[in-house]
């Protein structure tokens, strides 16, 4: 059900190391988790590491409670006050961790493959906790829990990400989910950052259809990603979502995997539209990360107790 390596090690690099039924046991444990309201220790004892070359809140935080919760012990891995500092290699960073008992390692950091890098040196499982402008696979899940307790199913809603595509983990994360859920992914932004993989994608002239998404996914312009960003007008006027388009909308969803840029991505009042599930998406991901990391730590258990609460 996932990808397992040669060491039989269970990682989650992408969304396409999971299989569909795996993805759907997931977002199935975590709605049982959630509205069940319970902590089973399904990682008692087990200490998992963070180690975040990036800053984080919601990510970070959602995953240290999730371990809590599940009866283990989240260790914070500080990069710049560990003895990588010293120039000792990350493979034996991962030896030392290993030696100490860690179970597993969530990563974030600012290249593409770290995460698939750490996998393959077969020592610890790795979860991707954002990965460059290439993936961020639990933000696509946490989206798709969120959107799921919606509608039942993901299977043929359109969604449209509007922004920053290019320099965008979560954007890429969803194409590829998509595609695994089935639903269909648009995208609206400046020609500059589409990248190529969304090309086939793009829809122009997106405030005229509004209400034909069944979901509107904002991402946040990554500033720190590019040099010498300033905010145009031609953004502001063409891919902001302003109070105007807030009034029209009836039908979609919108979401935002923040931290939101306010006035720039999204008009501030959006919080209080009936439609908005900014706040949900955070809630939901203390959830979807305690049922990725029961799954991939602890699968058997897992199974055992969602047969027992889940549906
Ligand atoms: N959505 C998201 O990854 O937020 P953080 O950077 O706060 O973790």
């Amino acid at each position: 059900m996932t990808f397992n390596d040669a060491k039989g090690l269970s990682h989650l690099t992408r969304v396409t190391d999971l299989k569909s039924t795996a993805i759907t046991f997931i977002l199935e444990l975590a709605e049982a988790l959630k509205t069940t309201n319970s902590s089973p220790l399904l990682l008692k004892e087990k200490s998992i590491a963070l180690c975040f070359f990036e800053n984080s809140t919601r990510t970070r935080i959602s995953f240290e409670q999730a371990i809590h919760k599940l009866g283990g012990f989240p260790i914070d891995f500080k990069p710049q006050e560990s003895s990588l500092a010293k120039g000792e290699s990350f493979e034996e960073t991962l030896h030392t961790l290993k030696a100490l008992e860690i179970s597993a390692i969530i990563s974030r950091h600012s290249n593409d493959d770290f995460s698939k890098k750490i996998a393959e040196y077969h020592i610890l499982p790795v979860v991707n906790a954002g990965d460059g402008i290439v993936a961020h696979p639990t933000q696509a899940l946490l989206d798709s829990l969120t959107l799921k307790s919606k509608w039942n199913s993901l299977e043929g809603k359109q969604i449209l990400i509007l922004g920053d595509i290019l320099h965008s983990r979560v954007a890429r994360s969803h194409y590829e989910l998509s595609q695994i859920l089935n639903y269909n992914v648009k995208v609206a932004g400046p020609e500059e950052w589409i990248p190529s993989w969304a090309k086939q994608s793009i829809t122009k002239d997106w405030k005229s259809f509004i209400n034909d998404f069944d979901a509107i996914l904002c991402l946040r312009v990554q500033k720190e990603r590019m040099e010498n960003h300033t905010t145009n007008d031609d953004y502001l006027k063409n891919y902001t979502f302003r109070e105007s388009e807030l009034k029209k909308i009836k039908r979609p969803y919108l979401l935002h995997p923040g931290p939101v840029n306010w006035g720039i991505e999204l008009c501030e009042s959006a919080l209080k539209h009936p439609q908005c599930l900014i706040h949900e998406q955070v809630r939901n991901g203390l959830y979807l990360r305690m049922a990725l990391l029961s799954y991939l730590l602890n699968p058997v258990e897992s199974k055992k107790w969602k047969n027992n609460n889940g549906p």
